[in-house]
């Protein structure tokens, strides 16, 4: 599995059409659902970041998933909420296209993190646990986006519990701890595990999936063709050994060339 990782103010429904001839799955976004979440990501425009602040974020929602009706790519979306209740509106939404919902425990940006958003709900399991079981109560399958690398949160622990709360994949931002998707995968069996940051090539993917990955995703790359061809291609050749029988024919014990 390959999926496009959400930009801020990029990732669109005419972004996640780009990449449809080679990645499966495009996660739109960060949508900033909530009173509270909207204000921080206002600061981040005041401060030169791209944001999407719609003004009604569900109808926004509705509208780019329905751009994507018939496209070959299923569609995500990336949502930040301070409370449980826009998740599952979010969650409403995403289950009507069919398309993923993915909770934003990631974002590190100070704003987001003051208005309880992003990699605060890390540190909050029992809040991201609520906002998982509420978004999938509502029937849509279900991402959480995590990193790697934050003081005193055991994400491996984290992932189990998000998973046991009904989550259907668990979206990793390795940081440069690459080998944290193996320990996440190994207490994470019935769920999907995308390992996400850096991958831009064979050896960058096929290092996730040796680890145990699913998939993987591509951010910052994620509108250049060349990029995002070369690593569905390394998926694609990943699967296909992955199905196939071993390479060296055993006979008699022997192995043969
Ligand atoms: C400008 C920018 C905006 C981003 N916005 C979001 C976001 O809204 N939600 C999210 O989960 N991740 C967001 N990310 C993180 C990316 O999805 C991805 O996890 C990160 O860039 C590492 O992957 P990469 O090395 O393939 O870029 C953003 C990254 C960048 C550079």
């Amino acid at each position: 599995m390959l999926a496009l990782a959400s930009l801020s103010g990029a990732a669109d429904a005419a972004w996640a059409r780009h990449g449809a001839p080679f990645a499966d799955l495009a996660f739109l976004g960060g949508l900033a659902l909530d009173a509270e979440s909207r204000a921080a990501a206002r600061d981040l425009v005041a401060r030169g970041r791209e944001e999407f602040l719609p003004d009604d974020p569900l109808s926004f929602a509705d509208a780019q998933l329905a751009a994507l009706a018939g496209a070959p790519i299923r569609p995500g979306l990336n949502v930040r909420s301070a409370t449980v209740d826009p998740i599952r509106a979010a969650a409403t939404v995403c289950a009507r296209h069919d398309a993923v919902v993915e909770i934003n425990a990631h974002c590190r940006q100070a704003e987001l993190c003051a208005a309880g958003c992003g990699e605060t709900l890390l540190r909050d399991a029992d809040r991201l646990a609520r906002y998982v079981a509420a978004a999938a109560e509502t029937g849509a399958t279900v991402s959480v986006k995590v990193r790697t690398e934050i003081d005193g949160v055991d994400l491996p622990a984290t992932a189990r519990r998000v998973a046991a709360a009904g989550a259907d994949i668990v979206h990793v931002d390795a940081m440069d701890s690459e080998p944290v998707v193996a320990d996440v995968a190994a207490v994470t069996p019935d769920t999907r595990v995308l390992a996400n940051n850096g991958v831009r090539d064979r050896e960058t993917a096929w290092e996730y999936l040796a680890y145990g990955a699913d998939g993987v995703s591509v951010g910052r790359p994620s509108d250049d063709p060349a990029v995002i061809r070369r690593v569905a291609r390394a998926v694609d050749d990943w699967d296909r050994r992955a199905a196939e029988p071993p390479t060296a024919d055993r006979r008699d014990g022997r192995v043969l060339e």
